[in-house]
């Protein structure tokens, strides 16, 4: 059997069109733990009472109780070598654009350009009264509510659950599952949808779907071509490796 790395690397390299679908899973190994598994942050915090919109607002010191270790984490956080692996694959002409359900800024943080931000970002706060926006480095997270200066409530421009996807994103996103003719989806669990319909669209529209995890997922069985099992920060680096080689062999061989 040929192997799987290999196999991923020669479809990337005859590829057109490599969009990547994120998802907490890349960013693991830069310390911020996922939603969903054992040590899941949804272990710790219901999502129905942490998580979806309308908890935010009837309480949202509770739910801001989880934002602020959440945010101790992940500014705290680096880009990993899944993060660069990306960007390198950008660089390199192969990769055309991140689509991440990730809220962390990692993916621009290690370089790569064309990111699309599909459930929002917490580098931005909004307040909920007058709609003022601020950067995150400019608020006080240590306080039990953090606040704007007309004293309403502030909270993280990510998508609670509940709430409408970007709509930019959402079109672009879409877009480019439709362009795509090699989609890679690298740490999700595929659950949350509308996220976890873009790789199937791309499929349906004849893409040929990588996919990089721990674990099996819905998409395994389905629709995936290539599974690559294993940490993306060791698997990416490694895929990357196997793309320069044959890309060195080409310019060698002619
Ligand atoms: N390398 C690759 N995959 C990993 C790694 C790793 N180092 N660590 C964990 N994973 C995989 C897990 O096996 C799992 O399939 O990453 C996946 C993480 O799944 P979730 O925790 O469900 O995260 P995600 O799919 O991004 O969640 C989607 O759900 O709650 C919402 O808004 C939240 O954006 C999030 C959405």
């Amino acid at each position: 059997m040929k192997d799987p790395i290999k196999e991923a690397a020669s479809i990337i390299r005859e590829s057109k069109y490599l969009v990547a679908l994120t998802g907490a899973g890349i960013s693991v190994e830069s310390g911020i733990p996922a939603f969903r598994g054992s040590q899941g942050l949804w272990d710790k915090y219901d999502p129905f009472e942490y998580a979806h919109i309308s908890s935010f607002y009837n309480n949202p010191k509770k739910v801001w109780s989880m934002l602020r270790e959440l945010y101790r984490i992940s500014l705290n956080a680096k880009p990993n070598p899944a993060h660069y692996a990306l960007s390198r694959l950008e660089e390199m002409g192969f990769l055309k654009a991140i689509i991440t359900q990730n809220v962390d800024g990692l993916h621009q943080r290690a370089g790569s350009k064309r990111v699309i931000e599909f459930h929002g970002s917490g580098e931005t706060l909004t307040c909920l009264d007058c709609r003022k926006k601020y950067k995150i480095y400019d608020v006080d997270i240590n306080v039990p509510l953090p606040k704007c200066s007309c004293g309403g409530v502030l909270k993280p421009d990510i998508v609670f659950f509940g709430e409408m996807i970007p709509p930019e994103a959402l079109d672009e996103s879409m877009n480019l599952a439709r362009c795509a003719d090699v989609f890679m989806v690298v740490g999700t669990s595929a659950q949350v949808y509308p996220a976890a319909g873009l790789p199937i669209m791309a499929k349906e529209r004849g893409a040929r779907i990588i996919e990089i995890n721990l674990e099996l997922t819905q998409l395994t069985s389905s629709i995936t071509d290539v599974f690559l099992q294993g940490r993306a920060g060791e698997i990416l680096p490694l895929l990357v490796g196997e793309i320069l080689k044959g890309n060195r062999s080409k310019v060698d061989n002619s």
